[in-house]
Order: structure tokens, then sequence, then C-alpha cells
């Protein structure tokens, strides 16, 4: 499979990989890595610096399906497995949240500010969403907005966050990801780069979280790679 528009070939494998952006920036990270910019540390196609003894970041991933099934879920799962060199990883609940009210605010519900808790702990967030009706589901913005709130104290503040999903679609998220991107601009610090639109299909995770195809699998860590080192530099 070729990463970048897709092909013929792609077409034929159980899913596609829908890559623009990030081919390049990796490209590029790995020129200012061989310039210095990140010291003495190896690198290959799609991998970034090996992070050594330096602490995991703290990632906070948020799942914007509160499906019981839920491929975002499995998705996000094979993620965290993926990048465990990288990242400590817990997942942030967002199904029990009551629907946003300003009513609300004075006497916050207790998992509103756990939410807000776990947000504000992680060095980097991490959302996989599904696609409801060309946009994000309810479920995931009204977490966004619980979170922004109060008013001058927003957990996404200063945030570095990276988006990601999945559907059963051809554009696989892609919709959702940009009206994604569009509203974090608003709230956090850095939303990365990078577009990872990935078609569902059965047999692509398999029950221990693997990413069961060597090139998605390939993509999909330097995807990681590439948060960790962005979000590393600007934890630092
Ligand atoms: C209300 C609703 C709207 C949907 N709209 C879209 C859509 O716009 N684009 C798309 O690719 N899939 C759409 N789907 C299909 C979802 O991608 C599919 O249900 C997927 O499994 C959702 O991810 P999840 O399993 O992580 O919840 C929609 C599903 C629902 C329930």
């Amino acid at each position: 499979m070729r990463h970048g528009l897709p092909d013929a070939e792609s077409r034929n494998h159980p899913f596609f990989v829908h890559l623009f952006s990030l081919k390049s920036r990796n490209t590029r990270l790995q020129r200012g890595c061989l310039r210095g910019v990140q010291g003495p540390l190896l690198f290959g196609p799609f991998h970034a610096p090996s992070r050594g003894i330096m602490a995991k970041l703290k990632l906070a991933v948020i799942v914007g399906s509160n499906r019981r099934d839920s491929i975002n879920r499995k998705l996000a799962q094979a993620l965290v497995k993926l990048g465990a060199n990288a990242f400590d990883a817990s997942f942030v609940q967002i199904d029990d949240l009551p629907m946003f009210n300003p009513d609300l605010e004075p006497q916050r519900p207790e998992p509103t500010l756990r939410l807000k808790r776990e947000i504000e702990a992680a060095d980097a967030i991490l959302i996989v969403t599904p696609e409801h009706n060309r946009s994000i589901p309810a479920v995931l913005k009204n977490a966004i907005d619980w979170a922004s709130r109060p008013y001058g104290q927003n957990s996404w503040a200063n945030k570095t966050v990276a988006v990601t999903g999945t559907s059963s679609g051809a554009v696989g998220t892609a919709v959702s990801q940009q009206q994604l991107r569009m509203i974090l601009t608003n709230l956090v610090g850095v939303v990365v780069g990078g577009q990872v639109f990935i078609t569902f299909k059965d047999g692509l995770i398999d029950a221990e979280h693997n990413i069961t195809n060597e090139g998605t699998r390939a993509f999909l860590q330097g995807f990681l790679d590439q948060f960790a080192e962005i979000a590393t530099k600007l934890a630092a």
C-alpha cells in the first residue's frame, strides 16, 4: 500500500489509509533530526527518535463514541498499544457526562470535574472519533464543551492534541476530523498535523489490539512517533 492518494492497489487492501501530508512532514522531521535538532538519535522511515531514558508522556485518550463495540475504541486501543514506548495512556470516560447546560455550572456534576482533572493532568491528548452525519458525535462535543468551561478555566488550553478516527465509509471520518480540528483550534495549544483517515474493515485490528496490516501499522507508528516528538518539545 502506498501512503498517499489511494490507488488501485491500495483499494484491494482491507482498508485505506488516506495520508496527504504526513509523509512530507515525516521527511521534514527526519531531515531536521539529521541536522542535529534532536541530537544523536536513530531514524528510519516513519521512525521518530527513541525516547531513551526520558519519561513517558502522560496521554489522555478520548474516544468519541459511546457504542459498546465501538470501532473507534478498538482503534484507540491499538494506538495505545502501538505507542506504549512513548506514552503512558489512560482512557477518559465521556459517556456518563450530563448534557452540557450552563445552569449546571454553579454546581458542576462530579463526572464533569473528573473530565477536567484528567485532561489537565495530561501532557498530550489523542482523540479518536467516528463521524456522525458529517460531524463529530454529540457525546464528544458535549465533553469538549464541559472541559472548556467555566469561562476562563478552559482545560484544553496549551494541550497538544492529535486526532484520528475510523468508519466503514470510504472517507474514514475525514469530515468529522476537519470539524474537530476547527473546534479544537479555538481551544487547545496545538492540533498536530498529518491526516489519518481509516476505513475500518473486519480483521483490521485483532483481539489483542494489534493492527494486522504491516503497512498500516508502520504508518500509524509514524503518526504516533511524530505526535510524541511534537508533544515532548511542547511539554519541555
Ligand atoms: C447517527 C449516525 C450518523 C452517522 N453518520 C456517518 C457519517 O456521516 N459518515 C460516516 O462515515 N459514517 C457515519 N455513520 C456510521 C458510523 O461511522 C458507524 O456507526 C461507526 O461504527 C461509528 O463508530 P463507532 O463504532 O466507534 O461508534 C453514522 C452512524 C450514526 C449512528
